[in-house]
């Protein structure tokens, strides 16, 4: 009787150990997650940026490779939004030349494809299925470097001097931010492929 109710003991305490043991491996703490942005921000073309816009997020992120992508695309949605809304306000402005007005409703065409790949990209990531990795990561990839595309597409409209300085640099500023956070993004994605195996 007091043997068995020493072996229950015994497996109870087994139990617990397991118990805690996992739950502690499971739980990054906050500056492990903060090491594991910085170190894949790292791999970007644009590290800086990479890491002022991600680690905010280091607590969804944990140090998950997957989550780090996810996260990227989230924030590049945003700003590609953001862009586009801009974009069709500054094409409605007064006092543009026709080349000009034509190059903003051009370019808020481009954002709005950008805006609808990068929406697909983030729900085929979510709903991937194990077995279909491959297929996954490859879309993603397509689509990513496609919205990647049209951004540049539309801030070369642009380029030369016929268009209106300011209107320029408002417009360029926008997009060029937005094409780098896709670029990094498509970075995370790459690492995530790789490191998947
Ligand atoms: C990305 O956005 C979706 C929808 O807002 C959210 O549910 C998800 O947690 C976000 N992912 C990360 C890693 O922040």
């Amino acid at each position: 009787m007091a043997g068995s109710a020493s072996k229950s003991f015994t497996l109870i305490l087994l139990a617990m150990s397991f118990y805690f043991n996992s739950s502690s491996a499971a739980r990054v703490t906050p500056q492990s997650s903060i090491d594991f942005i910085r170190t894949s921000c790292s791999t970007t073309i644009y590290p800086k940026l990479c890491y002022s816009s991600l680690s905010i997020h280091s607590s969804t992120i944990q140090t998950s490779p997957e989550l780090l992508a996810n996260a990227a695309l989230n924030v590049t949605l945003s700003s590609a939004k953001s862009t586009s809304a801009k974009m069709s306000t500054l094409s409605q402005s007064h006092g543009l030349k026709p080349r000009e007005v034509s190059a903003m409703e051009d370019c808020v065409e481009e954002l709005t494809d950008a805006v609808y790949e990068l929406k697909k990209s983030i729900d085929e990531m979510s709903h991937a299925k194990k077995s279909n990795f491959r297929m996954m990561i490859s879309d993603v990839q397509t689509w990513v470097s496609a919205a990647l595309t049209d951004e540049s597409t539309c801030s070369d409209g642009f380029e030369g001097n016929a268009m209106n300085g300011n209107l320029k640099t408002a417009v360029r500023g926008k997009i060029v931010h937005t094409a780098q956070l896709t670029s990094n993004a498509l970075a995370l994605i790459n690492n995530y492929a790789f490191r998947h195996g």
